[in-house]
């Protein structure tokens, strides 16, 4: 198994603002969202990052995105930095979030060549790819309806269709099935499993012990920013339902809270 993704010692802590101290009714000023974060991917795998609301599962993926940097630790795609060589690491992968917010005016063809422009992708390769990744999730018939239109499952697609203009070997999902009904997560999550089957790495962030069960080979529970286990879909569960064996070590952590 090649390592696709090495991630070393992670953190990162926000500041919190006044009003996020009042939201959050806490006096703390700082949150340790990510702390001390280390695992490895590897290539022709779904490997989940497990854990509740809050957890630092969104805060890792961006850092692994180059969205924002880490405060202190580093990690590694094909071995470049996404600290010190984050071009690079771009075009390795595919960030996709479902809070993605896509420009309502724009169709989904303007959309899939803007992002093509913004990773160089060559005329032919663009329209072979476009053409493939439209038929592939229904969008053809949408190409030129303005994405604000669209229903809430189709621009999923589109989000979808255009964090692959580039054909990365890497895709990130944040969250890949929220907010969508059961045929649009079932679209979703037999693309990723294809994708694995071509070889790729796929990392989904996810609160749902489901979505785990159904796809990922490999899983890092984390809560609190700390990893607390990370070992095969299998080894982890335990001979338990993973919901029962997250309770289960949830309550080992806490003690009698729950
Ligand atoms: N920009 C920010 N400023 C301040 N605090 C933040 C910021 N982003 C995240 N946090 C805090 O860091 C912690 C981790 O957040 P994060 O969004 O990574 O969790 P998550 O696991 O993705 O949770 P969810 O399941 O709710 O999406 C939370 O306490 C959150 O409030
Ligand atoms: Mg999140």
């Amino acid at each position: 198994m090649k390592e696709k993704l090495q991630v070393n010692h992670l953190s990162k802590t926000f500041s919190l603002s006044a009003k996020q101290q009042k939201i959050e009714k806490t006096k703390e000023k700082y949150r340790n969202a990510v702390n001390d974060l280390s695992f490895s991917a590897y290539e022709g795998e779904i490997f989940g990052l497990l854990g509740p609301n809050g957890a630092g599962k969104t805060t890792t993926l961006r850092m692994l995105s180059t969205l924002i940097k880490p405060d202190s630790g580093d990690a590694f795609i094909d071995g470049k930095s996404i600290v010190k060589e984050p071009e690079i690491v771009r075009g390795k992968i595919g960030f996709l979030t479902s809070e993605l917010k896509m420009e309502d005016y724009f169709t989904p063809n303007y959309l899939f060549d803007f992002f093509s422009d913004l990773h160089q992708v060559p005329l032919d390769v663009r329209k072979t790819r476009k053409e493939a990744l439209f038929s592939r999730f229904g969008i053809d018939q949408f190409a030129e309806v303005k994405v604000g239109s669209l229903s809430t499952g189709m621009k999923q697609k589109v989000s979808l269709t255009i964090a692959l203009v580039h054909n990365p070997d890497v895709i990130i999902f944040d969250e890949p099935t929220n907010g969508l009904d059961v045929l649009t997560a079932k679209v979703v999550t037999d693309f990723l499993q294809e994708m694995k089957a071509e070889g790729k790495t796929i990392i989904v962030s996810t609160h749902i012990f489901s979505l785990i069960e159904k796809i990922c080979d490999r899983v890092a529970l984390i809560i609190n920013g700390k990893l607390i286990t990370c070992d095969t879909l299998p080894n982890v569960m335990n001979g338990l339902s993973l919901e029962d064996r997250f309770f289960e070590i949830y309550s080992e952590m806490v003690g009698d809270e729950i």
